[in-house]
């Protein structure tokens, strides 16, 4: 038996790849190597490292609570039933889980996937026609566009949190499907709802707001942005990532009873692809209590964000598109990029790279998620050494940072024509 396995890795090791693959493997390195270095595997962190790069921004990743729930489950339920969840029917933590989630956020009901990625591209992939126009913010994440492309749709893009922008396309292309992010992962800014949904509504288009980074973090008790915004009753669907505030894997997507269910038992990856285990459903139930309950940790992460991002603004960094617990330095080229992460990682300080495709070419940064348990002595000392690293990084060279120099030089007015 041992001898057969060998010898079909000794096969598969001779097998000659085709160039159209070799071809692509070539362009990867080419994109991901630059003198030796890896865009995205810099230092192994240390012991007394600060981590910038997790998205469990109210630090429940470890939380007791959370942890037993999970344990119980497991010794009661095992890992269940190993199937897609079209087969699912009846009470069980998962289906209390999702009714408790849409009462959170004010809607009639929810349904829970594999990630979020399954979230979007499924959903999109199952409400739009190949002729249904889908009205993008720029800004809009990875998994909306492939949705996009799914449905085998038309992708109309609208420039980042510009309402005006997004109505001049739909007088164009008529009614569709317009998807915004309720906070932009790359850029941590905040979407304008109010604005948008108003222009939605006045040409009928279905509207699709994903609440990955929001959920959580904005509303009183965490709702996110839809429900805090008194929108609920005005949007179609909200999706999310549970692998952000809710510290775990998984996604769901939110709305009516009628088309929540229909998601579940019509989109791609609903359906051909099994569902999660007893002890995460578990999880999310406890989560969510958890969530909605302790706001000291919601407005501790506030307090850090808010503390962060005035300090990085006096250094003279362009942080200006941050409202959120995402703070991110663009430093541009994916030469000017390494450049940063390796001074930051040098004295310790831990962030996550994002470049093209998850930016546009010559836009790429280094992105600093901000959680709750942060103390005041590891802020500073992120503070101290983007102080320190300025000029190593040529910080004052970067387009970011002369775009807003110059937006301080002329006053905002003057500078509508820059954007
Ligand atoms: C805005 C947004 N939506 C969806 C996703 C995908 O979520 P998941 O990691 O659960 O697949 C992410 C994660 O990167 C995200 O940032």
């Amino acid at each position: 038996m041992l001898k057969r396995l060998l010898h079909s890795v000794q096969s598969h090791h001779g097998a000659v790849d085709p160039p159209f693959l070799t071809d692509r493997v070539a362009r990867y390195r080419a994109r991901i190597e630059r003198n030796g270095a890896h865009l995205l595997r810099g230092r192994i962190p240390g012991p007394e490292a600060i981590m910038l790069v997790s998205n469990d921004y109210l630090a429940l990743a470890h939380h007791p609570t959370i942890i037993e729930a999970q344990v119980q489950a497991l010794h009661t339920h095992g890992h269940g039933l190993l199937r897609s969840d079209v087969f699912r029917h009846g009470m069980s933590f998962l289906r209390d889980f999702e009714l408790r989630l849409a009462r959170f956020m004010e809607m009639e009901d929810a349904a829970v996937c594999q990630s979020g990625w399954c979230a979007n591209v499924g959903l999109i992939q199952s409400i739009a026609n190949p002729d249904t126009p889908v009205y993008l913010d720029m800004y809009a994440h990875a998994s909306l566009w492939e949705g996009t492309k799914s449905a085998g749709a038309n992708a109309r893009p609208f420039k980042h949190n510009d309402s005006q922008s997004l109505e001049k396309l739909i007088k164009r292309h008529g009614q569709g499907v317009v998807v915004v992010d309720a906070i932009y992962s790359t850029s941590g800014s905040v979407c304008p709802l109010k604005e948008i949904v108003e222009v939605a509504e006045r040409y009928g288009c279905l509207i699709v707001v994903d609440e990955s980074h929001s959920l959580g973090v904005i509303g009183k008790h965490g709702e996110g942005l839809t429900a805090a915004s008194g929108l609920a009753r005005r949007i179609h669907f909200c999706t999310a990532s549970l692998s952000k505030t809710f510290a775990s894997r998984g996604g769901v997507v939110v709305g009516s009873a009628a088309n929540t269910e229909y998601f579940q038992y019509e989109s791609l990856p609903a359906i051909f692809s099994s569902g999660i285990l007893p002890h995460e459903a578990a999880g999310f139930l406890t989560t969510l209590a958890v969530i909605a309950a302790e706001n000291g940790r919601r407005e501790q992460l506030r307090t850090n964000a808010d503390y962060l991002r005035h300090a990085l603004s006096e250094l003279d960094y362009n942080v200006d598109d941050s409202q959120s617990q995402i703070i991110s330095l663009v430093s541009g080229s994916e030469a000017q990029t390494l450049l940063l992460r390796d001074a930051l990682e040098a004295r310790g300080v831990f962030g996550s790279v994002f470049c093209w495709p998850a930016t546009a070419k010559n836009h790429a940064l280094v992105r600093f998620s901000i959680n709750s348990a942060l103390s005041r002595e590891e802020l500073d000392r992120t503070i101290q050494v983007c102080r320190d690293i300025r000029e190593e990084v040529a910080m004052y060279d970067w387009a970011s940072t002369r775009k807003r120099q110059l937006k301080l030089f002329l006053g905002d007015e003057d500078t509508l024509v820059l954007n």
